[in-house]
This record gives C-alpha cells, structure tokens and sequence, in this order.
C-alpha cells in the first residue's frame, strides 16, 4: 500500500497539493539526473496540468499534442487517437531535447504511440516523465532509444481520480485528505503527500 494516498472505494484520490509536491520532487529528480530539455511536450490532456506545474520549477516552453485512447463512449479504443498533432510541433523538435510528459503511465500504449510519432521528427534526445506510473503489466513498450524515463510516484493498479476531474473541487478535496485506508477510515489523520 502506498502510505498517505486516500483510497476510497478501491480509487485513489489526489488532491492538488499531493499532485504539485510530487511534481516539484519529480523536476528535482530529472535535474538531478542531468537531463537539461529544450521543450517540454505534453500529451492532453491528462498531461496539460501535471506539464505546466513542471514548468514552474524546469521553466521551459510547453508544446502540447492531443492523443486519446479512449473512444466516444469513454471505453478504450483499439489504437490511439491523435486528436490533434501540430505541424509547429514537429518545425520546433528537430535537434531538441523534448520531455515528454503525461499524467499516468497506465497501459503505455498512448506513451508508447506518441514516442514513436516524436522519434519520427529528429528529436536529438526524449525523455519520459509522468506523474504517476502503475505497477502491472503494460501493453505498450518503451522504445529503446528513449533512455530516461522519470516516475513522481509508483501506485498500484487501481484508477486514479485527479482533481481536474472532479465537478465538486471541496468533497474531492476531502476525500483526498480523508486518508481512508483498507484498514478502515481514519479521518483524523494528518495529510502527509507520499512523494
Ligand atoms: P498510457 O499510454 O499513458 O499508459 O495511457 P493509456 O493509453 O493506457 O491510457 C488511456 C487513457 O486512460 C488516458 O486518457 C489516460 O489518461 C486514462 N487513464 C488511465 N488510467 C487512469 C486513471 O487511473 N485515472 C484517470 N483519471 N485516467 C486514467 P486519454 O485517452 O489520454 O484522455 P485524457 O483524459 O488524457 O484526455
Ligand atoms: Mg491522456
């Protein structure tokens, strides 16, 4: 079990103030390494959030593409789609260093689709960072020109629910800090982000 994330009905939920600390301690781990990007890429629009709060601590430009690889009716589709690709993306990528970001790492099929499309357009070098990466077997596959791929957290496989989702922004903010465990609810505890 992941120690300070409420889990409510099998979901985790995450308030902002968790999402920004493990964000803040994600650029730390991604300068630490030594990777210095030209250009942050995020891929909406899970990853539109968790990219510009990386700005505030890499203080890069962000260039965003649309892909989804859910369908219409909010089941996963059998490919990714692009929703929108910008020519613009592609000008600026060659003989870059590109971050690529999304919020979760789940099947990998998306990240692995659009690594694919960016490694098509001379990037000189990417590197994966995502917010939240869940421990089970994946789909996708990193290719094995990508050498740098940076976690904030490893979860386990249950859905996450982010607080840009949420239509009442104070009840999952609550819940988020409720830190109800499988050992039964535990209002009292104090909020603690695991990052
Ligand atoms: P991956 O390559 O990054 O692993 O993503 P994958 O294709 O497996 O994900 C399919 C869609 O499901 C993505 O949304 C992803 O954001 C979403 N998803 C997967 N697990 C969770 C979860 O636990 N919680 C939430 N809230 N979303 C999850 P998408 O089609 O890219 O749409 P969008 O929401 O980013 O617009
Ligand atoms: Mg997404």
């Amino acid at each position: 079990m992941v120690m300070g994330l409420a889990v409510v009905d099998g979901k985790y939920f995450l308030s902002y103030e968790q999402i920004h600390a493990t964000i803040r301690k994600l650029a730390q781990d991604i300068r630490e390494d030594g990777f210095d990007p030209d250009v942050i890429v995020a891929i909406g629009t899970g990853g539109y959030i968790p990219a510009r709060i990386l700005k505030t601590f890499l203080k890069k430009p962000i260039l965003t593409v649309g892909i989804s690889y859910y369908g219409p009716d909010n089941k996963p589709a059998k490919t990714p789609r692009m929703i929108q690709w910008i020519d613009e993306v592609e000008k600026k990528l060659a003989g870059r260093k590109v971050l690529l970001v999304d919020e979760v790492d789940d099947s990998r099929v998306t990240l692995e689709y659009c690594l694919r499309e960016l490694l098509r357009h001379g990037a000189c070098e990417i590197a994966v960072a995502v917010l939240h990466n869940k421990n089970k077997e994946k789909k996708g596959k990193i290719p094995q020109e990508i050498r740098r791929y940076f976690a904030g957290q490893e979860l386990e496989d249950r859905w996450i629910c982010y607080p840009w989702d949420a239509e009442d922004i104070e009840e999952h903010q609550k819940t988020a800090r409720s830190l109800k465990g499988p050992n039964g609810p535990n209002p009292g505890a104090a909020f603690t982000a695991t990052v």
